[in-house]
């Protein structure tokens, strides 16, 4: 019997990883999205034997322009992957400033148990020792292994395996920019991948599809002696819902709840979050009294594109506070 490699769909999408800039000692002003797949794989460290790659160039972007519409281009375009018989696993390269938006995004909306696995570099191609090759060969070692699907959408970066529920950019240029040790669901090392929890035997089936609508969502951050005008300015252009972005507990000033109320009021759906970073938002008084949704441990980011699909699907008000619930994090940081 032949035993046939895993296939493995790797799809770019720009981002640094595929960054160049004039000087091999600049690792700041390089422009991103200047190289294919191909070039990206040819600097890659071999992995024979590992996987057969079926590489594709699909955009070709710095993340910061991505849009609800790249998402859902990705999304259609990594759902098709998986769709494929003859695909076993998806890589996706992307940079990594929206790069757990995107993430979250796929969690929320693939319909797959096959390992999606997405990574990035924090400095560029032609950098003296980039990070992205051993980026991009973790991510195929992760792929190809049985053992990472069913555990949802992966980022890998700097040897650490990530769920996307969890992943968050926490540095603006270390390598070592994505989560906290405690973090990671995963490691890739000595030319292996170690899992630290077996495959949960249940992830929540995801409530919407790379099909769903995406509604306008903003977020506004809270800060001592903010201004309300940008509340009561984003509601007159007609957004569905604000994700409030507030101190410690998502707490909101008295000055900020009034703007608020008058939102929610106008046909608006306001989550609190937190800008804390760690833990969760949870009820309290006198957030208690106002018609708010709380966010659980999802950061704002997180919050609003779970809020934008729930929204676009047409949910409920009376469930959209189910959704948050559901997917709040077994982990929570206390
Ligand atoms: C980007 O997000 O596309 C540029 C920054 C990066 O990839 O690190």
């Amino acid at each position: 019997m032949t035993h046939r490699l895993p296939r493995i769909a790797l799809l770019a999408t720009g981002g640094t990883i595929a960054g160049l800039a004039d000087d091999a000692s600049d690792l700041i002003g390089y422009r991103a999205a200047q190289l294919g797949i191909a070039d990206l794989l040819a600097r890659m460290p071999a992995l024979d034997g590992l996987a057969t790659l079926v590489p594709e160039d699909i955009a070709a972007i710095d993340s910061k322009d991505a849009t609800p519409a790249f998402w859902q281009a990705v999304g259609q375009r990594v759902q098709a992957a998986v769709d494929d018989p003859d695909i076993d696993a998806v890589v996706l390269t992307h940079g990594t400033d929206t790069l757990e938006e995107t993430a979250w995004y796929l969690q929320l909306t693939l319909r797959t148990r096959k390992p999606v696995v997405l990574t990035g570099a924090m400095r560029p191609a032609s950098a003296a020792l980039p990070d992205g090759p051993q980026n991009l060969a973790d991510a195929v070692r992760v792929a190809a292994d049985p053992r990472a699907a069913g555990r949802g959408v992966l980022v890998v970066m700097n040897a650490r395996i990530l769920a996307a529920r969890r992943v968050a950019k926490q540095h603006t240029t270390s390598i070592d920019a994505f989560g906290l040790r405690d973090d990671a669901v995963g490691a890739v090392y000595d030319g292996a991948t170690r899992w630290r929890d077996p495959v949960p035997a249940r992830i929540p089936a995801p409530p919407f599809s790379v099909q769903t609508p995406l509604a306008p969502v903003d977020i506004v951050v809270g800060y001592a002696g903010c201004s309300t005008a940008p509340i009561d300015a984003l509601v007159a252009e007609g957004v569905a819902g604000l994700v409030w972005a507030g101190t410690g507990n998502g707490a909101v000033p008295t000055a900020v709840a009034s703007r608020l109320r008058a939102a929610v009021d106008a046909g608006v759906v306001v989550v609190r979050a937190s800008r804390s970073g760690r833990g969760a938002v949870t009820r309290c008084a006198p957030d208690d009294d106002q018609p708010f949704l709380h966010s659980g441990d999802l950061d704002p980011g997180k919050s609003r594109v779970l809020l934008m699909l729930a929204l676009g699907a047409g949910e409920p008000a009376a469930a959209l506070q189910g959704h948050f619930d559901a997917l709040a994090s077994p982990r929570v940081t206390p």
